[in-house]
């Protein structure tokens, strides 16, 4: 039996540190040997049979035995482990010294952005924000705002008509009937309305059939044309800086009396105008139209010209994104090419 024993010790010291070459391998040998039908408890069995002084010596031998496999078990594990822990990091390598790949993020378009510059100087100032439909009747676009059927000035804005009563709307000034209708006894109105507009307008570089406007409209009793130049100043300030300079013209627009086109100095030239494609070499840029409300317009939407007094102004969003950015050409903003947009 002894020798039984010291043989068994032997197989199992070769086979764990010869055969075992993973720890799948080794967990065999441990059955094996140390296992509940191993070598070891099957010899075990005998021992019964053995006189007590035997069975003692035996015992110890079995113990030893026993304990020495299981250390060298438990060492070579760790050696397994370690070894396997190497390999796998070794094939799963990550070259952390790699560049990122680049998130390719969305931005805002230029005109939103000169959109949302728009809206916070005047939301700043107390106004409403308004909405009306691109579709818009004849009635409003037109009638409401003074320019009856066969008006010669409905030639100032060539329009697309879709049946006679209706068309796309030439500008944003038709939100100023449909907001002063839902008021009643002369309230007061500090709005904007900024929306697309459409005309038979030729496309070139300061020119879209299909562009943005923002409508303003002030209504109160005294409100006078001091009151407007101080407004589109303070505007043309925010939105350009201190230096910016503006130029009012005189013009015409049926639903304004007095009215001015209002033009500021071109910042791609410098005003200087010399061979300039924003400004044609004038050295300025009319970037919106404005007047104190026709008193017909008032009361044809419900105000008493009598009591109220109001001024009314219509801002082209994409001459201002122009000057503000520096862009020489408007459909550069249509042609939606990322190598445009990715500057703003
Ligand atoms: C009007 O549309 C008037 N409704 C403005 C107004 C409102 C006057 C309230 C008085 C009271 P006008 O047609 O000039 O006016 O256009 C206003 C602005 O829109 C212009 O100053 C210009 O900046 C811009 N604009 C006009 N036509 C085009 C176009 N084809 N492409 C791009 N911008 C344009
Ligand atoms: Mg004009």
């Amino acid at each position: 039996m002894e020798e039984k024993i010291l043989s068994i010790r032997r197989a199992a010291r070769e086979a764990i540190s010869v055969d075992a070459t993973n720890l799948k391998e080794l967990d065999a040998i441990r059955v094996k040997f140390l296992g509940k039908k191993g070598e070891l408890s099957q010899l075990m069995r005998g021992m019964g049979q053995l006189d007590e002084d035997a069975r003692r010596n035996i015992g110890k031998l079995f113990h030893a035995a026993r304990t020495e496999i299981e250390a060298l078990i438990a060492d070579k594990t760790a050696e397994l482990k370690s070894k396997e822990l190497a390999e796998k990091l070794a094939t799963e390598k990550i070259d952390i010294t790699l560049p990122g790949r680049r998130v390719h993020s969305g931005r805002l378009h230029p005109l939103t952005l000169t959109l949302n510059r728009v809206k916070e100087i005047f939301l700043q100032m107390g106004y409403t924000v308004e909405d009306g439909p691109e579709v818009e009747t004849d009635y409003y676009n037109f009638e409401a705002l003074n320019l009856p059927k066969d008006h010669p000035a409905r030639d100032m804005q060539d329009s697309f008509y879709i049946t006679d009563e209706i068309l796309m709307r030439t500008q944003t000034s038709p939100v100023q009937a449909r907001t002063m209708e839902r008021h009643s006894n002369n309230e007061p109105i500090r709005m904007i309305a900024p929306g697309r507009v459409y005309r038979r307008d030729d496309y070139d570089a300061s020119h879209s059939p299909m562009f943005t406007q923002v409508e303003g409209l002030v209504i109160d009793e005294r409100i006078t044309f001091g009151d407007l130049k101080g407004t589109l100043e303070y505007f043309l300030k925010q939105m350009f800086g201190e230096k910016a300079r503006m130029r009012l013209r005189p013009s015409f627009f049926p639903f304004t009396e007095p009215s001015a086109e209002v033009d500021v100095s071109c910042v791609m030239c410098g005003g200087h105008g010399t061979d300039c494609k924003v400004c044609h070499g004038s050295g300025w840029l009319e970037i919106l139209g404005a007047g104190m409300v026709h008193p017909d317009v008032l009361s044809m939407s419900g105000y008493d010209p009598k009591v109220v007094s109001g001024f009314a102004f219509g801002l082209g969003i994409e001459r201002i994104a122009m000057l503000k950015y520096g862009v020489d050409d408007m459909r550069l903003f249509y042609d939606n090419d990322v190598r445009f947009l990715n500057q703003f």
